[in-house]
């Protein structure tokens, strides 16, 4: 299994869970994180620091998309295992559903 980042994350982008992860394996987009399912050791510590419950375990239903997203632009995106601050406008984007829309798929910074 593996932990996934979901579509909360999209414009939220807290990036308080990255320097938690014991294996970096955080990736950074423009505008969410992702996790690379296959560098993810499943230990969980980062599923608690997320404000706004972006990050879940695989075994929970509907994350489909999600796993494939992660899966897809953590081989795309650059490494982040240090947080920085989140975008200005974050506090907006908090608990908006349906976020996917607003996915870009442009790289971040990374580290
Ligand atoms: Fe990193 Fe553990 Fe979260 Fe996986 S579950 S992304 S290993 S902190
Ligand atoms: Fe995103 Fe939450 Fe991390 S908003 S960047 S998954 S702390």
């Amino acid at each position: 299994m593996t932990y996934v980042v979901n579509d909360s994350c999209i414009k939220c982008k807290l990036m308080d869970c990255v320097s938690v992860c014991p294996v970096d394996c955080f990736y950074e987009g423009k505008n969410m994180l992702v996790i690379h399912p296959d560098e993810c050791i499943d230990c969980g510590v980062c599923e608690p620091e997320c404000p706004v419950e972006a990050i879940k375990p695989d075994t929970e239903p509907g994350l489909e998309e999600f796993l494939k997203l992660n899966a897809e632009y953590a081989k795309a995106w650059p490494n982040i295992t240090v947080k920085r601050d989140p975008p200005p406008d974050h506090k907006e984007w908090e608990g908006k559903p349906d976020k996917l829309k607003l996915f870009d798929p442009e790289p971040g910074e990374g580290d």
